[in-house]
């Protein structure tokens, strides 16, 4: 059956006839979601209160550089990719017009991911890590549960689009099979024991680091976009050849690129060379998404003004652009000099994976959600959540960005490390501010998927429907 997608900013009164199973594994992923967020964000908002008051407290459990680690694999494993992998198992579904292959699979895979997130941040409070690997601190039998579940998706997903009823993958389907493979491969890797040390592990290190933003998040949030966006709009994307142009170079250029975070070590200077060729190459990348995302928006104002599920696409389309092309430039070895070890890529890190791949995943949470359960969250909340989260990190990237500098610039100079300290404390603060927006705009958020969860009643009601659900 044909529904509009399109809804004013005042409570749904449509829904989707989807398939009751389906929806009750789309909103546990979800929960899972915004119950890491929460939790992850909040430390990430202690440690920003340690850079301004670092005596702050003396227990060995919240020490930066345990809790540094907690902050950054919880958003990663526990936020980032469960919203992305709940949200994919509604959009490879019905982008093939076709049930589930295995339900059991999809709560098997959840099951894993969470034992996966809390064995992990508790081994990292008791100190027990695999060294000083960022974004692989967990130990490699957590990561192995992590890396099975994204097996059995991968599975899953392989064989729901394999019964497809339609003639073509549709394109979300070619970034989301692409993510999980390459994922799974990099998981591998970058565990292998060989790789654990010496300079391999730094080569090795570089490599897993860029791919996993650049090859796991990136095509999972695009291809989830290339579904969401053209369905609040009620229209095609505007050009498909540019969405298989964007994947595919995606796929050849970003694999070339790690290297670039290790520009001047001794990682042989040929490689540093190629890595930075490959990130300028991916302004091609970065410029036919933007373009094709956008263009598709062009002339769906009523749409920005009238949902607010169109203005975080937008938002995260936008920081796409801004942070992998400002990414293109801090691979210059002339700007790199300054912006390397400093806040300048935390700046980065929050611009991308917050500006970025978040917005696009709570665009996609705030279009979906309200139309599989009939409950939509209060407009007013999610228009806080909108403003706090879009303020926070307008303030922490712009902060950074210019405090980074700063910090660098000092250090070039040659003058005392401790100046360019210092220097930092009022960045600092305003990143506390901003993190202090954010994380309000995430007790929202949480709030607002608890008031979307189906009711009993709803469920009853769906609970009796067969029918395969429709992909238009
Ligand atoms: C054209 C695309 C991009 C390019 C060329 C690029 C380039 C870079 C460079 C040069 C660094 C700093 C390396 C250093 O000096 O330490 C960096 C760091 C980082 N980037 Fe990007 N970036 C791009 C897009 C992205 C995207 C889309 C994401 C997230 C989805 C992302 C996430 C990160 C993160 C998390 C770091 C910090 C890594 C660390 O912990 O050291 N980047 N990127
Ligand atoms: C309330 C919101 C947040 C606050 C206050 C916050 C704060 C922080 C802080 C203080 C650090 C350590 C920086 C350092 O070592 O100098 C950090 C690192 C990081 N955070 Fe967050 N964070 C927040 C949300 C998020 C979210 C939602 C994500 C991802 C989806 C994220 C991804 C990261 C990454 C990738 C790093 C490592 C950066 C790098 O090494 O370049 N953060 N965050």
């Amino acid at each position: 059956m044909r529904r509009p997608l399109t809804v004013a900013k005042a409570p749904i009164d449509e829904v989707i006839d989807a398939d009751h199973q389906l929806t009750r594994l789309v909103f546990a992923f979800i929960t899972a979601s915004a119950v890491w967020l929460v939790f992850g964000t909040l430390v990430g908002l202690y440690l920003s209160l340690k850079f301004r008051w670092p005596e702050i407290d003396h227990v060995p459990w919240l020490t930066f550089g345990r809790l540094r680690p907690i902050h950054t694999n919880t958003v990663f494993w526990g936020f980032a990719s469960n919203g992305m992998i709940g949200l994919a198992y509604y959009v490879v579904a019905r982008t093939s017009r076709q049930r589930l292959h295995s339900y059991k699979l999809g709560w098997i895979s959840l099951a894993l991911i969470q034992i996966s997130v809390v064995a992990g941040d508790i081994c990292l409070a008791a100190g027990i890590n695999n060294g000083a690997q960022e974004y692989r601190e967990y130990i490699w039998p957590v990561m192995a549960l992590f890396a099975g579940a994204l097996v059995l998706t991968c599975y899953n997903f392989y064989w729901t689009i394999s019964n497809r009823t339609t003639k073509e993958i549709y394109i979300s389907n070619w970034y989301i099979m692409g993510a999980l493979l390459w994922t799974i491969s990099l998981a591998t890797i970058a565990y292998l024991p060989f790789y654990q040390y010496g300079f391999a592990e730094t080569a090795i290190q570089g490599y897993y680091m860029h791919q996993g933003v650049g090859m796991w998040f990136t095509p999972m949030v695009l291809g989830l976009t290339y579904y969401f966006l053209p369905k609040l709009l009620n229209k095609p994307i505007y050009s498909y050849s540019l969405g298989v142009l964007a994947f595919w170079t995606q796929m050849v250029f970003y694999t070339m690129i790690g290297a670039h975070h290790f520009l001047y070590s001794p990682l042989p200077w040929w490689l540093q060379t190629v890595a930075i060729l490959f990130s300028i190459g991916m302004l091609v990348t970065v410029v036919a998404g933007t373009a094709n995302f956008l263009l598709t928006m062009k002339g769906s104002g009523h749409a920005v003004r009238n949902t607010y599920a169109v203005p975080f696409l937008l938002v995260g389309v936008v920081y796409y652009f801004v942070g992998s092309a400002q990414g293109s430039f801090e691979a210059l070895r002339s700007l790199n000099m300054i912006w390397h070890f400093n806040n300048y890529t935390i700046g980065h890190s929050h611009i991308t994976m917050y500006g970025f791949v978040t917005f696009l995943i709570w665009g996609g949470v705030y279009g979906l959600l309200p139309r599989l359960s009939g409950r939509e969250a209060r407009q007013l909340f999610i228009g806080m959540h909108f403003w706090l989260a879009f303020i926070g990190v307008l303030i922490y990237g712009v902060s950074l960005s210019i405090g980074g500098t700063l910090q660098g610039l000092s250090w070039l100079a040659g003058k005392p490390f401790e100046d360019s300290v210092t220097l930092m404390a009022p960045y600092w603060l305003w990143r506390a501010i901003g993190g202090t927006l954010m994380f309000g705009s995430h007790l929202l958020f949480a709030y607002n998927v608890w008031c979307m969860l189906p009711s009993k009643s709803r469920d009853e009601a769906v609970e009796t429907y067969t029918e395969v659900p429709s992909a238009s």
